[in-house]
């Protein structure tokens, strides 16, 4: 079986019957990851491009926060009652969610610095895109296709309206 958080069964799209919940979110932080790593490729005065880089933080921070505290309050419970305790996937997600939440708040304090340390943030924002895209694509593996091929569609269901009330909750 696929597809709570995207693929197709049967030709209709599960994602679109169920909401895509997760998939969304994932797509909603690549759009801004994107922006960040696109700022450090165009040609921008110093000012506009810590404006630029001020904006996308500001904006990605929140929806960063509110995704990783839904995948820890519902889908990992639901991956570990899965795996059981001893599974080392669910320690692997949590730690790179702590890594991604100090890279945020390291890279957003190095804008206050003074003078900017252009170089630290151009490395530092770098590695964030990194982390990021290597943790989305871990997690399509560790995480939604281990749940997606075990639970029953009812059970699918349920996790997917779970994540989508929390986000209506933190919206
Ligand atoms: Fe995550
Ligand atoms: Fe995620």
């Amino acid at each position: 079986m696929q597809g709570l958080f995207g693929a197709s069964i049967g030709g209709h799209s599960m994602g679109q019957e169920w909401g895509n919940p997760v998939r969304e979110d994932h797509e909603a932080i690549e759009v801004q990851v994107g922006a960040l790593d696109a700022i450090f490729k165009v040609g921008a005065t110093p000012q506009n491009r810590w404006l630029a880089l001020k904006w996308i933080i500001r904006s990605l921070k929140p929806l960063l926060e509110a995704h990783l505290e839904k995948e820890e309050e519902i889908l990992f419970p639901a991956l570990q009652k899965l795996l059981g305790v001893k599974a080392n996937a669910i320690p692997f997600l949590k730690e790179q969610h702590q890594r991604i939440r100090g890279h945020m708040r390291h890279l957003e304090g190095l804008l206050y610095n003074q003078p900017i340390p252009w170089e630290e943030i151009t490395n530092s924002s770098q590695r964030f895109v990194d982390l990021l895209k290597e943790h989305e694509q871990k997690e399509d593996h560790l995480l939604l296709e281990v749940l997606e091929s075990n639970l029953k569609r009812t059970e699918l269901l349920k996790l997917a309206e779970s994540f989508h009330q929390s986000a209506q909750r933190v919206a």
